[in-house]
């Protein structure tokens, strides 16, 4: 069989399901900005689908998808470049799901962390929906053919299932429809860590608000967070090695590269030897520099909520001539009798 050559193609995905957090800005749409341009189609996704796994707020879910967009659009997503859409608009993502649901393993989806993670110790009564999540993930990049897909640290087992179920389906259907799409994680801040505890993720359902920075943070939040994450009492380091078993030390330098564009060797040749004291306020001052444009920007956005929404109207279009007749295939290949 020869192989099939696919156009390159970026997709990526959020859940609107609360605010954004840093960590979703350098782990995710900074990135998507940075991939954004002449070597990909780019397409950027509200995934209001997944969201519901988990109960959310009518009124919550809307707010929070329009807000997301905004934060998309504020952090330089350009909706005239990219495609911008939420998942519910293309409803071509559901129905290859569904297909998918039926390619995916059991025994795959038991072992995926996440689930373990969220489901905790109430795995009976948590949602169908939050266990075939992955499958559902799956759908959304292979309805594109997409080939690379910038996420982080934690997206990883999501997208070695995402080849597994395209290597099954082209397997099972003798067919090579499906790319192995890559998996994009690089950078400093791939897995931005809790300023409480740098053992945990910073995540927006951590109950302590101290614990990330949210995008939508006043520039004295900012400040006032980071002045009071967690550190260690000794002074950095001059080189990377010296981070090693310093988890929050390290969190913050990965912040700090990230925000800057810079890497970790390059902020600790600046840095080494300074004391926390000395360095946070740098680091505040950096945060705040970068972060409050674009919360000022979203806030602006927000205004016009019918705006955001001509441009998610308008993506869904964009975005279903390219999964309409990706699906339409899929169907002849799985032998579902369509319109003649
Ligand atoms: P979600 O909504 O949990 O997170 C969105 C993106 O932000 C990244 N991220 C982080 N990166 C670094 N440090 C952190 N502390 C941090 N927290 C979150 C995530 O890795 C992710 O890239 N399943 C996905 C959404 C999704 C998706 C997709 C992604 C649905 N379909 C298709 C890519 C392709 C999720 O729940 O992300």
């Amino acid at each position: 069989m020869t192989k099939t050559t696919f156009t390159p193609r970026v997709f990526s995905g959020i859940q609107p399901s609360g605010g954004l957090t840093l960590g979703n800005y350098l782990g995710a749409i900074k990135r998507f900005v940075d991939m954004q341009g002449p070597d990909f189609e780019t397409i950027y996704c509200m995934v209001d689908l997944h969201a519901i796994s988990t109960w959310q707020d009518p009124t919550d879910l809307a707010h929070n998808t329009r807000e997301l967009c905004a934060g998309f659009i504020a952090a330089g997503i350009d909706p005239e470049k990219s495609i911008l859409i939420n998942q519910s608009q293309v409803p071509e993502h559901a129905q290859l799901g569904w297909i998918f649901n039926c390619v995916a393993r059991m025994g795959w989806m038991q072992r995926m962390t996440q689930f373990k993670d969220k489901a905790g110790k109430n795995a009976q009564n948590v949602s169908l929906g939050l266990f075939g999540y992955p499958a559902l993930m799956a759908a959304d990049i292979l309805v594109y053919h997409a080939t690379h897909v910038p996420v982080g640290e934690d997206q990883k087992q999501h997208l070695e299932l995402t080849r597994d179920i395209a290597a099954k389906f082209n397997h099972d259907y003798k067919v090579d429809f499906f790319p192995m799409t890559e998996p994009v994680i690089e950078g400093a801040a791939t897995r931005v860590m809790s300023l409480r505890d740098g053992s945990k993720k910073m995540s927006k359902s951590d109950p302590s608000d101290a614990s990330r920075i949210n995008m939508t943070d006043d520039a004295d939040t900012i400040a006032k967070k980071i002045r009071k994450a967690k550190t260690d009492p000794d002074a950095l380091p001059s080189e990377a090695d010296g981070l090693k078993d310093r988890p929050e030390a390290r969190n913050l330098v990965n912040i700090y590269a990230a925000l800057s564009d810079s890497s970790v060797d390059q902020v600790l040749a600046e840095v080494g030897g300074k004391q926390f004291g000395a360095f946070k306020p740098m680091l505040a001052e950096l945060a705040v520099a970068k972060l409050s444009p674009i919360s000022g920007e979203m806030a602006r956005l927000m205004a016009e909520p019918d705006e955001i929404d001509r441009i998610l109207s308008k993506g869904s279009l964009r975005a279903r001539e390219i999964t309409a007749p990706i699906l339409r295939k899929t169907y002849d290949i799985v032998g579902m009798v369509g319109p003649v």
